[in-house]
């Protein structure tokens, strides 16, 4: 099995929590065996939002040239992709958000991001700054492009790695989480590293399943696979 994970900061600072964080969550799913990973930086490029002209259902290509464009085939190559981003009011960042927007090109004319495992990272100044809401946010994009979005394990946490780190960029080595219950602490890095680990374990497991069944997802592209009739117990219920 060779699993490709890319990680992506959409922080605009290049180096800082969410740049230490996600290239974490790299270290851990290399640690994973035949597991290749690669780390983007959105800080600096210039990406703009959808603007909802529709070309891309139509050309299967969005028509928009910027810092974007190169990142479409690395989506598509990815097994599975980390999102991060810092906490900026409640949710990710614009620069993030422009990002996720225009991935839309790869979702118009068919979900080419189906079944790709999503890990989503986001880190506050405040212990409860929205780093969840956040996270959910880039959940629901992963939802909407047919991901398979994985959480992390109890006790650290459950739903991605959630940070507390301020401007300064090495803030985030002192980030700690206090697990009481084993009397151990943990550093939000090595919280990310045990997640980077799980998401190319689920990926490997995913693509293992798949070359077994040879299955893709029944439903695809957009309900056009839908049976015409159901069974006849299903009848019963309606
Ligand atoms: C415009 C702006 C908005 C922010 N909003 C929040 C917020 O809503 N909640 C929070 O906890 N931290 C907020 N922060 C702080 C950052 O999320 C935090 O310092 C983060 O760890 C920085 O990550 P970075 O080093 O990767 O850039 C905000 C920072 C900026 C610049």
């Amino acid at each position: 099995m060779a699993i490709h994970v890319l990680g992506i900061s959409g922080s605009p600072r290049e180096t800082g929590a969410t740049s230490r964080l996600v290239q974490a969550a790299l270290l851990g799913a290399t640690a994973v065996p035949g597991t290749t990973s690669e780390y983007v930086s959105l800080a600096g490029k210039a990406i703009n939002g959808c603007t909802g002209c529709g070309q891309c259902a139509k050309l299967g290509q969005c028509v928009i040239p910027d810092d974007m464009q190169p990142l479409y085939a690395r989506l598509v190559a990815a097994d599975a992709i980390i999102l991060g981003t810092p906490v900026y009011y409640g949710s990710a960042t614009a620069l993030l958000k422009a990002f996720m927007e225009r991935v839309q090109a790869l979702g118009s004319a068919e979900k080419k991001l189906r079944l790709k495992v999503g890990g989503a990272i986001a880190s506050g100044q405040g212990r409860n700054g929205g780093q969840e809401t956040t996270i959910q946010g880039i959940q629901l994009w992963m939802h909407i492009n047919d991901m398979l979005p994985v959480g992390t394990t109890s006790p650290s946490g459950q739903w991605g790695v959630t940070a507390q780190a301020g401007a300064d960029p090495d803030d985030i080595g002192n980030d700690e989480i206090v697990l009481k219950k084993f009397n151990r602490r943990m550093k939000s890095v090595e919280s990310a590293w045990l997640y980077g680990r799980k998401i190319a374990t689920v990926a490997t497991l995913v693509q293992a399943g798949r070359a077994a069944t040879g299955l893709d997802l029944p439903d695809r592209p957009y309900g056009q696979n839908l049976p015409d009739s159901y069974p006849e117990a299903l009848y019963q219920l309606r």
